[in-house]
């Protein structure tokens, strides 16, 4: 009886698993989505170039694991290497987060932008095509809303992308649009992610930001281990409670839920192409996260205000509705849990060094 039971199990198992290609799967996203889905049963394969992540990722995934991810290293804008991961490996679901991701170095540089995330997401849905794959999952962001016309933001909020960066994501939206309608076969879903912290509780992977970090929470978590001197509070005198800056937080395990919840529902009747924030549907300010990463590393966190940051909003946080409905997806982790885990990452990289 037990091994029919076994039997009946494996069975199951391999008809729901999927073969998944993550593209930038070693980045700060895709390692913690390469985890969740090796443990939901799938099975994946990571293709990076490494120009923003290194190899050593692979060695922590596996650790965590304990098997080895099938990695291969490689650009995604070379189709033919695409093309031939997809055959070799049978893969049957992409999910696409290879793509620079600066706002900064876009507006310096924005052909490296250009060619490197759009060129990147055509030759990925180019090979697919010819292998006749057509279920991807695509990174986008909460920057192809621009400034909050009204708050909190849903799906049907206009679309107004201020930098390059913001515009290749809203461009590779507008082209999936066009391949669906083209093709019924296609099953698209668009995530657009709001802002991503913390890190696996294993303190083994998590964010790890060239030079000086841009994004609040690596700065603090840098302040608060004594690698930065103190926190530069860009503007307090912003229409909210404490003037400062509010924003969604979201934990980068919960986001990775949201892609196999993402996975799932593709395999599911579903319309061809959804597009669906992936955010908490709460606001915290620069300040609140400031005082909860202090409570989570047990040290105080110096900060002085300065000026405003230019191109900066006041307020912007996720109407999350539409995640919970379509693919029966929420946020579970909180704030205290984000810092916490970041600060575990943050302590296990300082004692690498
Ligand atoms: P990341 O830089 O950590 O990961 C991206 C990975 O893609 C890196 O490992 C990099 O080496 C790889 N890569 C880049 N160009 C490549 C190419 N041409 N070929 C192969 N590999 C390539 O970034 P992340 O934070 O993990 O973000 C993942 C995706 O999510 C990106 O597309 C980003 O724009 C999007 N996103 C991120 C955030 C955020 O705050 N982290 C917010 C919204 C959207
Ligand atoms: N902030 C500071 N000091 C810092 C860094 C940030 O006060 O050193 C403040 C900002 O002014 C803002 C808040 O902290 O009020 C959050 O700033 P982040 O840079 O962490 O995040 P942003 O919301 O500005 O931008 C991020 C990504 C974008 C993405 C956007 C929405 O950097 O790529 O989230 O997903 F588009």
């Amino acid at each position: 009886m037990q091994s029919f039971l076994r039997w009946v199990g494996l069975v199951i198992l391999e008809t729901f698993r999927l073969n998944i290609l993550l593209t930038g799967g070693l980045g700060y996203v895709g390692s913690h989505v390469a985890v969740v889905l090796t443990e939901a049963g799938h099975q994946v394969t990571i293709l990076d170039n490494l120009s923003n992540c290194k190899h050593a990722v692979l060695d922590r995934l596996t650790k965590i694991l304990g098997k080895e991810p099938t990695f291969i290293k490689g650009d995604v804008r070379e189709t033919s290497l695409v093309e031939s991961i997809l055959k070799t490996h049978s893969i049957d679901s992409v999910v696409h987060f290879a793509g620079l991701k600066s706002v900064g170095e876009s507006v310096l540089d924005p052909m490296l932008y250009y060619n490197n995330n759009l060129i990147g997401a055509i030759s990925v849905l180019k090979a697919m095509q010819l292998c006749r794959v057509k279920k991807f999952v695509f990174s986008s962001s909460a920057t192809v809303y621009g400034s909050p016309q009204y708050l909190p933001i849903d799906e049907m909020h206009p679309l107004n992308p201020e930098s390059p960066y913001g515009k290749t994501k809203l461009q590779i939206e507008l082209i999936l649009r066009d391949l669906v309608a083209s093709d019924s076969g296609w099953k698209v879903v668009a995530l657009r992610y709001f802002n991503p912290v913390g890190a696996h509780d294993s303190g083994l992977i998590g964010e790890e930001p060239n030079g000086t970090p841009n994004n609040l929470m690596p700065y603090i978590s840098q302040v608060a281990i004594g690698a930065l001197k103190r926190l530069k509070i860009f503007g307090s005198d912003y229409e909210t409670l404490d003037g400062t800056g509010i924003r969604d937080y979201i934990h980068v395990m919960d986001l990775a839920e949201g892609h196999q919840a993402a996975l799932e529902y593709l395999s599911e009747p579903s319309e061809p192409l959804s597009i669906i924030n992936l955010g908490t549907g709460y606001g915290c300010s620069v300040l609140d996260l400031l005082k909860l990463y202090e409570i989570a590393s047990s040290r105080r966190i110096p900060f002085e205000v300065t000026e405003r940051r230019p191109g900066d909003i006041a307020s912007c946080y996720a109407n999350a509705d539409k995640a919970f409905k379509r693919m029966g997806w929420k946020s579970k982790r909180s704030l205290k849990n984000m810092c916490e885990d970041s600060w575990k990452w943050q302590m296990s990289q300082a004692l690498k060094k």
